[in-house]
């Protein structure tokens, strides 16, 4: 398929994390395509992420639910839309844990809505072949890896531990049979931990360096000894726009950094990065703040992803190492206190102590 092709994309969840930074990757990388964002604003969602493109030409905002299925299908058909991308979801495990209502509905519930409405949408455009579906997950559907496993490849049982990861699975499970059953142009994406600008506060990588900005503690769970492949955003979205042009429909890929990283190391290097970057700092070096805390109940001990099939056959490789997009990410979050100091509301510390009193 041709690179150039104009495209009417929807962006479900293009508020939060990953979705802010793919609607901002899209809007320059395509700068005449009509981009709509479709996002609830739940907790994790934030306009703020869009700001510096609200009075972009072809970029709308809704604020609307995947699960709303009229409105979706009013969306769909007024914006003629031919791509979605799906990122829409409750995407933290400890809240999973404390409350797995909401994982069931927006992951599972919320994915089959928009498969519906898409499917239907797809008919009665007579089913061009250039339409996309892709839908984005993680790698946390294929569960947990001993030391010397290898790692997760597409072909890797799933094997969800959290409710969170099952939910995902069950999304996946249902985007991948509307390939097979109906021939929607479906795809799937498996992703590794991503990092990077926009990241809500409650997760490791801006949990800790807001703690240390703040002088907290900075809570370890378990031994540390866990490992996470991390992956920049940035390159995740590359990762996702490469799939989506050169793709063929029904296919599924795992992206990864190649950054297998312990958690213990990776909030020693956020400290040492402090240390070096922060002008001023509550506590100095940062790392006698560590404080090791009790597990997290089902916590998966390694996560890998073996990324050789977009490699070879679409070609894609990540561009940032961890220690690069470490400091960049560092030096954001030192450089925009005016994004998160906002987040850490009532409801955000309401949260802080139901996980870690
Ligand atoms: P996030 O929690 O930061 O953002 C989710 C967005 O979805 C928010 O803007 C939220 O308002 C919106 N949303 C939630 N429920 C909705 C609903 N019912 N209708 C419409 N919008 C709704 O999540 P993220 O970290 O950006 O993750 C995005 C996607 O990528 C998720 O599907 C997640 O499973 C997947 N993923 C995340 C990672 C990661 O490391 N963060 C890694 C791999 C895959
Ligand atoms: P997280 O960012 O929640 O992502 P995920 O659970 O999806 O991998 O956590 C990354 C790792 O960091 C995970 O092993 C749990 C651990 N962790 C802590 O040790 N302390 C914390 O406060 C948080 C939020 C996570």
């Amino acid at each position: 398929m041709a690179t150039t092709t104009q495209r009417k994309v929807l962006i479900t969840g293009g508020a939060g994390f990953i979705g802010s930074n793919f609607v901002h990757h899209w809007v320059k990388t395509y700068p005449q395509d009509r981009v709509v964002v479709l996002d609830a604003l739940t907790y994790a969602g934030n306009r703020s992420n869009l700001a510096d493109l609200e009075s972009h030409p072809h970029l709308r905002f809704v604020k609307g639910d995947i699960c709303d299925r009229p409105a979706i299908d009013y969306l769909l058909s007024e914006e003629t839309i031919d791509t979605v991308v799906h990122f829409a979801a409750e995407s933290h495990v400890d809240r999973s844990i404390l409350g797995p209502d909401a994982f069931v509905r927006t992951n599972v519930v919320g994915t089959f809505t928009l498969l519906e409405s898409f499917r239907q949408h797809w008919n009665s455009r007579r089913q061009p072949q250039d339409d996309r579906f892709l839908h984005v997950s993680t790698d946390e559907v294929y569960g947990t890896l001993g030391p010397a496993d290898p790692a997760f490849s597409e072909t890797t049982p799933y094997a969800p531990n959290s409710p969170y990861s099952a939910s995902k699975a069950g999304s996946d499970h249902l985007v991948r049979s509307y390939f097979h059953t109906y021939g929607l142009p479906t795809l799937i994406t498996n992703c590794s931990n991503n990092y990077g600008p926009y990241h809500f506060p409650e997760k490791l990588i801006p949990l800790m360096c807001i703690n240390i900005l703040m002088g907290k503690p900075l809570p370890v769970y378990g031994d540390g000894q866990n490992i996470r492949d991390w992956l920049y955003v940035g390159d995740h979205c590359s990762a996702i726009d490469r799939v989506i042009q050169r793709s063929q429909p029904g296919e599924t890929y795992n992206i990864g950094g190649n950054n297998e990283v312990k958690n213990i190391d990776l909030v020693h290097m956020l400290c040492d990065l402090m240390d070096e970057l922060a002008p001023h700092l509550p506590v100095r070096p940062a790392h006698n703040l560590i404080t090791f805390v009790k597990d997290r109940p089902g916590h998966d001990r390694r996560y890998a992803i073996d990324a050789s099939k977009i490699r070879d056959q679409l070609g894609w490789e990540p561009a940032v190492t961890v220690s690069e997009g470490l400091r960049q990410t560092v030096q954001w979050y030192l450089a925009h206190p005016d994004w998160w100091r906002p987040l850490l509301s009532p409801e955000y510390q309401e949260y802080y102590k139901a996980v870690y009193a």
